[in-house]
C-alpha cells in the first residue's frame, strides 16, 4: 500500500524538510509538503497547525514536523485532538515515541541535528509499531485530562 507521509516545518528546519523529502522519496514514499516552501522568514504555527489537523482528523496515520528548535512545532501540533507529538534528537527516542507513546507526529530541531540523523530517525519512526498493552491505558489517559478542566 502506497504510504504518504505530510511533513511541514517553519524557516528553521526548512533545510532539513527538504532533505528528508528527498530522502523519502528516493525511499519511495509519497510525500505531501505542507510548507514552508523557502527560508525566508516565517510563523511556525500556520504551517503545523495544518498538518496537525490533518493527522488528527486521520487523513494521514504518521507525520513530521520541524522547527529550529523542534519545540514550536511539537507545541503547535499537541493542541490538536487525537495528535501525539514527540520530540526527539536520537534515534532511540523516535523508536521509543512510537513504541511506548503511539506518537503520531516526529517533530525535529532542525537547527541541533545533521540530516543524516534526522533521516535515520525519521527511517527509525515510520517503521517503528506501537506495542500496545500496559501503554494503551498511559495514552488514552493523555486526552482525559480535558474532562477533569472541564468539571
Ligand atoms: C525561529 O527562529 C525559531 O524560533 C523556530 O524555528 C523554533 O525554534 C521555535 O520553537
Amino acid at each position: 500500500m502506497e504510504q504518504i507521509i505530510p511533513i511541514a516545518s517553519d524557516h528553521g528546519g526548512f533545510e532539513m524538510k527538504q532533505f528528508l523529502i528527498e530522502k523519502l522519496k528516493e525511499s519511495g514514499y509519497t510525500v505531501d509538503d505542507f510548507g514552508t516552501y523557502s527560508n525566508e522568514s516565517v510563523d511556525y504555527p500556520d504551517f503545523i497547525h495544518p498538518l496537525a489537523s490533518a493527522i488528527g482528523m486521520g487523513n494521514y496515520p504518521l507525520g513530521i514536523i520541524l522547527c529550529g528548535s523542534g519545540n514550536g512545532a511539537q507545541m503547535t501540533a499537541n493542541h490538536h485532538h487525537n495528535v501525539r507529538a514527540a520530540l526527539c534528537w536520537n534515534v532511540e527516542l523516535a523508536k521509543l515515541a512510537r513504541q511506548h507513546n503511539n506518537a503520531n507526529i516526529l517533530a525535529l530541531p532542525g537547527r541541533f541535528i545533521s540530516n543524516e540523523l534526522a533521516w535515520e530517525m525519521v527511517q527509525a519512526f515510520l517503521s517503528t509499531d506501537f506495542e500496545g498493552g500496559r501503554h494503551t491505558r498511559r495514552v488514552d489517559k493523555i486526552e482525559s485530562i480535558e474532562n477533569q478542566d472541564n468539571e
